[in-house]
């Protein structure tokens, strides 16, 4: 379970170019759920995610992770947390370009004790489900918008992870790669996974648990 309490967002502060990208935002969002954050832009959709995400650090507030609060832990305790729990899927794909499809997704598995060749399998299997098996070994910049997102999904999701934040999705695919998504993400929802995503996609929208509208970095309205 995630909590926000009264979290704000102030992006330079003191300056003449500040922005309250927050503010004072509460929030409970329980395992097992879609939830959807949505609002025009510049309401502070992204950020929020961000801040959920543990990227970026609210000017004021508190995060519990199941119960504990996790801002005051240290930037390693926290980059640990993020690569054991969170997958995230962000606005502009930010896939490396010159890479393959299977590089992108294997690549940050490197680490001290991981072989990302035991992610083989996953990854495969990822890739199909999400019919891109196909340009595994195609360079990501020789891929269309639609199958970029879709392999920055399967990157998101190659550990796994209890919790997938993913920022307007949907916006530079087809329908069909809408519908996989949303297959997707429902079938993530029902193994008990937490999604938090931002959108105004409306079959989107459909399959969210719950949706909070935001405003000038406001919480507004929740159904
Ligand atoms: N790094 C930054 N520095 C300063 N201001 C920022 C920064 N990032 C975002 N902002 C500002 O904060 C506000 C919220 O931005 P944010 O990206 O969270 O909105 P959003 O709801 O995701 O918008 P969109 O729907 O366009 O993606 C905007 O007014 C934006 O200009
Ligand atoms: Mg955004």
């Amino acid at each position: 379970m995630i909590e926000l309490r009264q979290i704000t967002k102030i992006y330079n502060k003191g300056k003449f170019n500040e922005v309250v990208a927050v503010q004072d935002v509460s929030l409970k969002i329980e395992d097992g759920k879609i939830v959807v954050l949505t609002g025009p832009s510049g309401c502070g959709k992204t950020t929020l995610l961000s801040i959920m995400g543990l990227i970026l650090t609210p000017t004021s507030g508190e995060i519990l992770y199941d119960g504990e609060p996790v801002l005051e832990s240290s930037d390693y305790w926290k980059t640990n947390f993020r690569k054991e729990n969170f997958g995230f899927v962000f606005q502009h794909i930010n896939l490396l370009p010159q890479y393959t499809a299977l590089e992108n997704i294997l690549l940050p598995l490197y680490a001290k004790d991981t072989d990302p060749g035991d992610f083989m399998d996953r990854a495969v299997e990822l890739l199909s489900k999400l019919g891109v098996i196909e340009r595994a070994n195609h360079l990501v910049e020789q891929l269309s918008g639609g199958e970029q997102q879709r392999v920055a999904f399967v990157r998101a999701l190659i550990k796994d992870p209890k919790y997938l934040f993913a920022d307007e999705p949907t916006v530079f695919v087809d329908e069909d790669t809408s519908r996989i998504i949303y297959r997707l993400l429902q079938d993530l929802r029902d193994k008990g996974k937490t999604i938090v995503v931002s959108t105004h996609d409306p079959e989107l929208i459909k399959i969210a648990d719950e949706v909070h509208r935001m405003d000038r970095g406001r919480l507004v309205q929740t159904k």
